[in-house]
């Protein structure tokens, strides 16, 4: 018998895992089901090849893995949920940004284990980058499991619990933040009358080349200063950048994330 993986939540971000994960040499491995009171998403996957519409009794009796994919504000749903359908033995592994496993472990069966993820969005292109905080009592087999699925969607770190509220702005919002200074340098090339069609792939393949060269060289002084030639154009603008001190505003712009995530862990206390 196959282990099962569900998805409490079947939105954006549960099918941006479940896509990667499908595509992947695991899909055989287990079988697939979600639950998602949303009739158009119940329409639109209840025939899928590979993943089952299921009912909530039923996910929480028989997963080995749940993805737990709802929104914090609907937290109480699941708390509800776990009262009347009593799981035993799985792991819940939470991406709801805010909410602290011990909330939801004082609402389970001791013998169930609760995991936080903070993924992103580029999951859905095998793109993303996931921050995972395991539960303490994780065994060796779950953990591989979560690796190995996670790692579909893209690269994965580990990190302690406190740091979550941080990743949440760098990687769960960070996707939407880069999309508004893509945003910002298509104004630029507009004004300038260059074509969308020129512009965009010339901007896309800059942050790509980018990314990947920090990722390669490391020392991001050292790449800055390499394209920095002497009263040259990168000198130019990066001194606006600094005068206009557009790093402390995108520092504001990423606490201002950060502490809505912070928010949300309060509020789902009280
Ligand atoms: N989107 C991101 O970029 C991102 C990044 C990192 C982490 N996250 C986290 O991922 C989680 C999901 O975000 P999302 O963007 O995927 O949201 P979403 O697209 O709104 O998906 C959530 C889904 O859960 C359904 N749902 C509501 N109540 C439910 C219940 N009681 N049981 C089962 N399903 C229920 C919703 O149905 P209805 O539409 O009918 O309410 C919706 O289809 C959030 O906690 C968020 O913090 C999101």
């Amino acid at each position: 018998m196959k282990p099962i993986i569900s998805f409490y939540g079947f939105g954006n971000m549960g099918q941006a895992l479940f896509n990667s994960m499908q595509h992947s040499r695991w899909v055989d491995h287990y079988h697939w089901q979600f639950y998602d009171p949303n009739p158009e998403l119940q329409k639109k996957f209840g025939q899928h090849p590979h993943i089952k519409l299921q009912n909530e009794n039923e996910l929480f009796s028989n997963s080995f893995l749940i993805f737990i994919c709802i929104k914090p504000q609907n937290v109480d749903q699941l708390y509800q949920a776990i009262q009347q359908y009593k799981p035993q033995n799985c792991h819940l592994i939470s991406m709801m940004a805010g909410i602290k496993t011990e909330s939801i472990q004082q609402q389970l069966d001791p013998s169930c284990r609760i995991s936080r993820i903070m993924p992103n969005t580029p999951a859905r292109i095998q793109e993303g980058a996931t921050a995972i905080c395991l539960d303490a009592f994780t065994n060796a087999h779950e953990k591989e499991s979560i690796e190995k699925l996670l790692k579909t969607a893209g690269t994965i770190v580990h990190v302690a619990e406190p740091q979550l509220n941080t990743i949440t702005a760098l990687s769960g919002s960070g996707p939407a933040f880069t999309y508004q200074i893509i945003k910002d340098f298509l104004e630029f090339a507009k004004n300038e009358e260059i074509d969308r069609d020129v512009a965009l792939p010339i901007i896309c393949q800059t942050l790509i080349g980018a990314a990947k060269m920090v990722m390669q060289y490391q020392n991001i002084d050292h790449l800055i200063e390499s394209v920095s030639s002497p009263s040259g154009t990168t000198v130019r603008g990066l001194e606006s950048y600094h005068a206009n001190k557009i790093g402390v505003y995108l520092n504001e712009m990423l606490t201002a994330a950060s502490d809505r995530a912070k928010e949300l862990a309060k509020e789902s206390e009280q």
